[in-house]
């Protein structure tokens, strides 16, 4: 969508949310801005409205399906959204004794429930008003299982499948989808990285990548390229070939 007016953006208290957050601030736009931290949400929503934007903010937990039900109805009912953007979530250490129970369910609850959560309870309105987009927060580490990451792989390659489907299915009312897939970005989670990290790129490029894809409706935005050609070759390639490569690979402590 070229113009969106209304935004809402999950986790825009940190990283690739805050820098979308103040990428599409400005006079003229209303934004719902969530997150579970107070005072990192008030900041951001004080310097989008430095830039003009009308913001709502919202402390939900993006797990809590009636919270958030509750709280995206309420902007909808006010400024109807055309664009929300599912972005909040969170991945977890696997690198002592590898991912727990409740590290596993933790992920999916934020990772998937809570793309559904952000997605729903807007559906029907944008059904009937036959406008609106949603963009959902996948990873180019849905397309291959990593060792180090077994829930976060695993929910981002849901939410990714997820939104390519939906995207044929909402079309005919006249809904856009489009499925975000990053590689390694500057934010809270990456900082926590103490590997390399290879093509890793600031949260405002990544943005402004992210914006420009939305305007085109691009069913996948997937970037930057080298990662995006790694991830789909080892996606290719047997799991007996290279798994034994990824069990090498370096885990978040
Ligand atoms: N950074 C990367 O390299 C990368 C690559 C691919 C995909 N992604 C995805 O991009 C998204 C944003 O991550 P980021 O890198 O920007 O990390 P980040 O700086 O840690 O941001 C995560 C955001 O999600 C919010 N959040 C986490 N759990 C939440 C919950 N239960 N309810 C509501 N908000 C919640 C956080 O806010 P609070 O702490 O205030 O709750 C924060 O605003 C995530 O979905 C991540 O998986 C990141």
């Amino acid at each position: 969508m070229r113009h969106p007016r209304t935004i809402v953006i999950t986790g825009a208290s940190s990283g690739i949310g805050e820098a979308l957050a103040l990428a599409y601030a400005g006079p003229g736009t209303t934004l719902g801005l969530s997150g579970r931290d107070p005072g990192r949400l008030a900041a951001v929503a004080g310097r989008c409205r430095d830039r003009g934007a009308a913001v709502e903010e919202g402390v939900v937990d993006a797990a809590d399906r009636d919270a958030m039900a509750a709280w995206l109805t309420g902007i909808d009912a006010r400024t109807p959204v055309d664009l929300v953007i599912a972005n909040a979530g969170v991945s977890a250490g696997t690198g002592l004794d590898g991912e727990t129970e409740d590290q596993a369910r933790r992920i999916f609850a934020i990772n998937l429930d809570g793309v559904m959560n952000s997605v729903f309870p807007l559906l029907s309105a944008m059904r009937a008003r036959r406008r609106g987009q949603v963009a959902l927060m996948a990873s180019l580490a849905g397309f291959r299982g990593f060792p180090g990451a077994p829930a976060y792989c695993a929910s981002k390659a849901a939410v990714r499948v997820w939104g390519e489907a939906l995207r044929g299915d909402l079309a005919r009312d006249g809904i856009g989808v489009s499925v975000i897939c990053p590689g390694f970005v500057r934010s809270r989670m990456t900082d926590r990285n103490p590997f390399p990290m290879p093509f890793l790129m600031d949260a405002d490029r990544a943005a402004a990548v992210i914006r420009r894809g939305l305007e085109r409706n691009r069913g996948r935005i997937g970037f930057p390229w080298p990662m995006v050609a790694a991830v789909w070759l080892l996606a290719a390639l047997p799991p007996g070939w290279t798994d034994p490569l990824l069990r090498m690979a370096p885990k978040k402590p």
